[in-house]
């Protein structure tokens, strides 16, 4: 099977209802969480992807029973710190930051040494911006200095629970810290910028001892350690993430309407929303419902001829940090000149996406001004392709492979992407809802 696709012809016009996977930040913390938990934990609809089954499989080898049936997926959790393993075990988080990351916050007691690995993406990303405030805590790192993975932890008899300041909005770091938190005794106080917040959820909705204050842009969370808590149930609504390219898909054809449903719509994470009304979209979140914390909704959008181009405000940096990729695409199609600023950290991801976004426009005929933390995208809204471009050497990045077939779809051309199976790490659907909205991908 060649691992690429190709795609001659833009995307008919469709009127549809669909529904996206599951939300791959909630997935991942409810594995964590529930391998915490006393007792049986079920979830419905855990997203089916590499990234769960990487996450799933460190668990697993830490010596907690999961069992997977068709949508269902059972955990039978220990408590906090209830690990049985071997010694030097190795653990692998694949292509997953989230994993590898937070995993760690659930090691800073460990008794044995393990060995933490992930795939050649991941051993390109920093792991300092965990391993240093962890080791406040008490946790041993191995080789002592060492930034990026492979890495062993060895955890401490002894933790503390720590003071730690988060500057840049990521959510990994935080939440690492939160799950570290756990196994500290007495009060660990996290002052972090504000970024995606299930973690927080989660431990409220399982009574978890967590305060939360504001302060400006930041928030200041207390965490009580050493507290154990009960098993619990989820049922995973849809990803906004994934949704997001379904969302610019619909909005940069032609006379299309789409329903996306039950997805997510926590409002710390809908800054693609906000972003792309502001350039003259009219996205809609309909049906409105509270969930264990978390607010669901579906997304009502329809195709837009003019859109214009936005100065993005900085303030919804993080609630977008995953759906630059596709904000991008739609910045190529407004009237005017988009600016996107403080966003380096879309370099440090899967693959260097600003680089290889600017690489991707360019190669489309869209002009760019790129700057290792920011981007100025010159937009055409009457640009139609009928060139050939081949997108390859993007490091396997689901994203990217994703933006690129909404290009394909959007703004014709004879494409063909390569890499087509990194989809399976956030979105093992894509391609056939693609398909089912009418496209032609080969
Ligand atoms: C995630 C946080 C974000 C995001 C990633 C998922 C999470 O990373 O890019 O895809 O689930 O916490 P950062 O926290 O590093 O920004």
């Amino acid at each position: 099977m060649p691992d690429f696709v190709k795609i001659k012809n833009t995307i008919s016009n469709y009127n549809r209802k669909i529904f996206v996977d599951s939300d791959k930040s909630l997935s991942i913390r409810w594995v964590l969480l529930a391998s915490q938990a006393m007792g049986k934990s079920r979830a419905y609809n855990l997203l089916n992807s590499e990234d769960i089954n990487s996450t799933i499989n460190c668990i697993k080898k830490l010596g907690i029973k999961i069992v997977k049936k068709n949508n269902i997926c059972e955990i039978y959790g220990k408590g906090i710190n209830g690990f049985i393993y071997k010694n030097n075990i190795t653990i692998d988080a694949g292509n997953s930051g989230t994993c590898g990351r937070l995993i760690l916050g659930l090691l800073v007691a460990s008794k044995k040494k393990i060995r933490l690995i992930g795939d050649k993406s991941l051993s390109s990303r920093d792991f300092s911006r965990v391993t240093l405030p962890l080791r406040k805590f008490g946790a041993k790192f191995f080789p002592q200095n060492k930034n990026y993975l492979p890495i062993s932890i060895l955890g401490s008899e002894y933790t503390k629970p720590i003071n730690y300041f988060e500057k840049i909005g990521s959510a990994q770091c935080k939440s690492c810290m939160m799950l570290a938190a756990l196994n500290a005794p007495g009060k660990t106080i996290i002052k972090a910028k504000k970024s995606r917040n299930h973690t927080e959820l989660l431990f409220k909705n399982l009574n978890i001892p967590i305060k939360i204050k504001k302060s400006g842009a930041f928030e200041i969370i207390e965490v009580e350690g050493k507290k154990n808590f009960r098993s619990f149930n989820y049922n995973i609504p849809g990803d906004i993430s994934s949704s997001a390219f379904f969302i610019v898909l619909t909005l940069i054809s032609k006379k299309s309407k789409l329903i996306i449903k039950n997805v997510n719509v926590n409002p710390t994470r809908i800054g693609s929303i906000s972003i792309l009304n502001k350039m003259g979209a009219n996205i809609k979140i309909i049906n409105k419902r509270s969930y264990k914390g978390e607010i669901l909704g579906d997304i009502f959008v329809k195709s837009k001829k003019k859109l214009k181009s936005i100065n993005c405000p900085t303030d919804l940096n993080s609630s977008a940090i995953d759906e630059f990729l596709i904000i991008f695409l739609a910045a190529s199609r407004a009237k005017g000149i988009s600016f996107f600023k403080n966003i380096s950290e879309l370099n440090k991801k899967e693959s260097p996406r600003l680089k290889i976004a600017s690489k991707i426009l360019n190669k489309m005929g869209v002009k760019t001004k790129l700057s290792p933390n920011s981007i100025k995208i010159y937009g055409n809204p009457s640009l139609k392709l009928s060139k050939k471009i081949v997108v390859k050497n993007f490091n396997n990045d689901h994203r990217v492979f994703m933006m690129s077939v909404v290009a394909a779809l959007s703004f014709g051309g004879e494409w063909k992407i390569y890499n087509k199976n990194c989809v399976n790490t956030s979105f093992p659907s894509f391609i056939n809802i693609a398909k089912s909205l009418g496209a032609k991908i080969i």
